[in-house]
């Protein structure tokens, strides 16, 4: 019997619970022992390192954040802490270790990779932030964007209601992915991001134009990575002519009931880690890809059967297997 074993590094993100449920349930399927270790990185260092099963995951996919606990470590950036890590998984026989995290999660597992040989590494994509190169999505974005969404719809009501300009600063450090997506569904009249140039006087011109013609409100959405959110809203003041509050929505956006996607999602990610671990991956990434719009003729939609994506159909089928 081989031993499996599952960390959260970093921001934690909602989906994280669905994906221990996940990882516990589909561990024992495929004869695996899964193990928890508490606190990231620096449980690791620190041997908190447990058996799990069943009873320690009932009743957590619906809750936001992680039950076995994350970290950021600077303990780990060292050498030394690193094998005191990897020698607390080999007292535990950990043959395979799942990490949930972000881009400095996986530089810590590849450096964990390349110290070891008995042991492989599989890494999720797990922050807000949207912004780990390869994959197209990232566990918890989904939730994130919707309280996102819930706050801005607050705020509309607000700024309607005194015709003010609000602006409202989102996380995604250095990227401007929650900004940008949150602007577009909720209707945001300004979006600064850094990966768009932007120039305040075309936004000025264009505001102007717009209160003469009866605008009487501002939804501004501003990346934290930009830092002038407080800018933005005396600019409003100042040269736009209305009325202006800022709200930086903070680590709100990290929390919440997960979404279905983002259990979804969970299920799929631990799904794809465990397969690729059983397969022989040393240390991968597992990444996803959305596959886009096309256009088909209307023979092959009106006339044909719909069919549930195999991914999914293998997902349900394990419903039906004997134990
Ligand atoms: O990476 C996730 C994230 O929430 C970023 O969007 C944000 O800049 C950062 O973490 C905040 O970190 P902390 O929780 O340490 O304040």
């Amino acid at each position: 019997m081989k031993n499996i074993a599952i960390l959260c590094s970093g921001g934690d993100v909602s989906g994280m619970n669905a994906a221990l449920k996940r990882f516990v349930e589909y561990s024992l399927t495929k004869g695996l022992t899964p193990y928890f270790v508490h606190n990231g990185f620096e449980g690791l260092i620190d041997n908190n390192i447990y058996r799990t099963g069943y009873r320690d995951v009932a009743g957590i996919i619906s809750r936001g954040g992680t039950k076995i606990k994350t970290s950021r470590s600077q303990r780990f950036l060292e050498q030394s802490y690193r094998k005191k890590a990897l020698d607390n998984l080999r007292s535990h026989n950990i043959d395979h270790l799942i990490i949930l995290g972000g881009d400095g999660s996986f530089k810590g597992m590849q450096k964990l990779s390349d110290e070891s040989t008995d042991i492989t590494f599989a890494g999720i994509p797990s922050t807000i932030d949207n912004d780990i190169a390869g994959t197209e999505y990232c566990l918890g974005v989904d939730t994130s964007l919707n309280v996102i969404k819930c706050a801005i719809d607050s705020i509309h009501d607000t700024a309607a209601s005194f015709n003010r300009a609000f602006v409202i600063e989102t996380m995604g450090r250095e990227c401007g992915y929650l900004a940008l997506v949150s602007a577009l569904t909720s209707g945001a009249e300004m979006c600064l991001i850094p990966e768009i140039p932007y120039d305040l006087d075309n936004y000025k011109k264009r505001f102007k134009k717009e209160i003469e013609e009866g605008r009487a409100y501002f939804i501004a959405l501003v990346s934290e990575a930009l830092g002038n959110t407080e800018e933005i809203a005396q600019w409003f003041q100042e040269e736009v002519g209305v009325d202006s509050r800022m709200m930086v929505l903070g680590h709100m956006q990290r929390g919440g009931n997960p979404t279905v996607y983002d259990r979804l999602m969970a299920y799929h990610f631990v799904t794809h880690a465990i397969d690729g671990l059983m397969e022989g991956h040393q240390c991968s990434v597992v990444c996803y890809k959305a596959c886009g719009f096309s256009h088909k003729n209307i023979e092959e939609v009106a006339f044909k059967k719909y069919h549930i994506n195999e991914g999914l159909l293998k997902l349900g089928r394990e419903y039906a297997r004997s134990s």
